[in-house]
């Protein structure tokens, strides 16, 4: 008997003891540990059993995965989790993605796919729009996420500045091109120019100032030597929410830097960008209408289940000179609609209909509903701030978004503060964590979740207060 379909009666089973798996766990969440005790052990114990010469009943093997996912992970969706950008999933998401595992839509070909594809180009043209951007005149793409859109605009960027370097690479480049990041920004940016073949050593990292915003005066020095000395600045990446700090480097002037000097600027809005939505928040994101390109996560501050990143650029042809690669096997049926295919314009190939999600979840919030949300966590950041302060704690970072980094006033040494977040997350009540910034060690904690409220924060500021006792 072939397993791979199951009989009807045993399907709607499944998906009832599905739903009603992600049901309880919204549900009772909330009274859970946030963090799971670490064992790898028992986690390799349990799956010995699978060895998968013996069928299992399929609401077994269900059975197995919901209680192995509630012991052993940390409960990003939890409103205690004051973590690194991960959202609790809306329902739409979640909804969004079951019936995309379901129809299965294919996003290569525009043509097998044309609903999903132009559901994510209106995306596209959405969210460019709410950047600045002319939504007549923008292209992108939805990713897997953040790191990928990243590495989607180096490529664009060498693509921009040198036609030749899709068919013959860096080699191409008359003198060694070189990258500008701050030294908060996201080390995908690494990573993109090592598998692009500039290699890190092509990254410029620029010292911030005071604030952890790069320092512009450092940044143009930096241009300048590396052009005395025969390299050729290819791309400025501004941080629009840096992943430590939550800080919003100097846009426009950065902007103007790379227009003079004819570097591609790309800005990285991950998590920060959502404040686009914000009307009192927005003009933090000013400079962002002038970037070559843009980096948004729908998962992380709008709150889709992962991962959805989107590629935004307002240069409408660069992605199909960087992606377009000749083939004789892929459909054509599409041939003379005005229509792009998808593969031929983004790294991935096949590829999930990733913009669902965050099309059903918008479609029912509206942008009145994310404007709200967005707004309360950013005052619960504010609160967190300041109960914080009121207890001696000593804020590091200096932004209006809500990521809050803080020490311990007259005890800063690493091994304090970590030592602080271990009983933290040793208690399960909360989980925060540490990271340097500006060489200086910080205890971090970021409202990602829309549902934590002031009764969360309360509880975090009182967990930290029991551990500094304890330590
Ligand atoms: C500012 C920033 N950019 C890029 C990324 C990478 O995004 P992803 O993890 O979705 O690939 C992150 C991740 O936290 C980030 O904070």
């Amino acid at each position: 008997m072939i397993m791979l379909r199951l009989e009807k009666k045993e399907r709607i089973r499944i998906w009832e003891n599905v739903v009603q798996a992600i049901e309880d766990y919204n549900e009772r969440v909330a009274e859970h540990r946030v963090a799971p005790q670490l064992d790898p052990d028992a986690i390799r114990g349990r799956l010995c059993r699978f060895d998968f010469q013996e069928p299992v009943e399929p609401a077994q093997a269900v059975d197995f995965v919901v209680e192995n996912l509630w012991n052993h992970q940390v409960h990003t969706p939890h409103p205690s989790y004051f973590g690194l950008f991960n959202p609790n999933p809306t329902t739409m998401g979640v909804a969004a993605d079951a019936l995309v595992a379901g129809f299965n839509p294919q996003l290569a070909a525009w043509s097998h796919s044309p609903f999903a594809a132009e559901v994510e180009m209106h995306l596209v043209r959405s969210f460019a729009s709410c950047f600045g951007y002319d939504p007549a005149a923008c292209d992108g793409t939805f990713c897997s996420g953040g790191a990928e859109a990243n590495h989607t605009a180096l490529l664009a960027a060498l693509t921009a500045r040198n036609p030749d370097f899709g068919e013959h690479g860096t080699g191409s480049f008359l003198a060694p091109p070189t990258v500008y990041v701050s030294s908060e920004a996201h080390h995908s940016i690494l990573k993109a120019a090592r598998v692009s073949g500039l290699g890190t050593r092509a990254v410029r990292i620029v010292p911030v100032d005071r604030r952890l915003r790069m320092n512009v005066a450092a940044l143009q020095d930096a241009i300048e030597k590396d052009r005395r000395e025969g390299y050729l600045p290819v791309m400025l990446v501004g941080t629009a929410g840096t992943t430590s700090a939550g800080v919003i480097d100097p846009l426009p002037e950065m902007a103007s830097i790379a227009q003079a000097r004819n570097l591609w600027f790309h800005v990285d809005a991950a998590w920060g960008g959502a404040a686009a939505l914000v009307p009192e928040l927005r003009s933090l994101l000013d400079g962002c209408e002038q970037a070559d390109s843009i980096t948004f996560d729908a998962h992380k501050w709008l709150s889709v289940p992962m991962s959805a990143g989107i590629f935004l650029t307002r240069h409408q042809d660069v992605l199909l000179q960087a992606f377009r690669v000749g083939n004789t096997y892929m459909p054509k049926d599409a041939r003379g609609l005005p229509v792009i295919d998808p593969y031929s314009h983004s790294l991935q190939w096949s590829r999930r209909f990733i913009g669902l999600k965050v099309f059903l979840s918008l479609a029912v919030a509206g942008w009145a509903g994310y404007e709200e949300a967005i707004r309360h966590q950013t005052a619960m950041g504010e609160l967190l701030r300041s109960a914080l302060r009121n207890r001696g704690w000593q804020i590091i970072n200096d932004t209006p978004l809500p990521v809050v980094c803080f020490t311990d006033r007259g005890r800063e040494d690493a091994p304090h503060l970590e030592r602080i977040v271990g009983e933290v997350l040793h208690r399960g009540e909360a989980w925060i964590s540490t990271a340097t910034i500006g060489g200086k060690p910080v205890i971090r904690a970021c409202i990602t979740n829309y549902a934590t409220g002031e009764r969360e924060v309360q509880a975090l500021v009182a967990s930290l207060e029991k551990a500094r006792g304890n330590v």
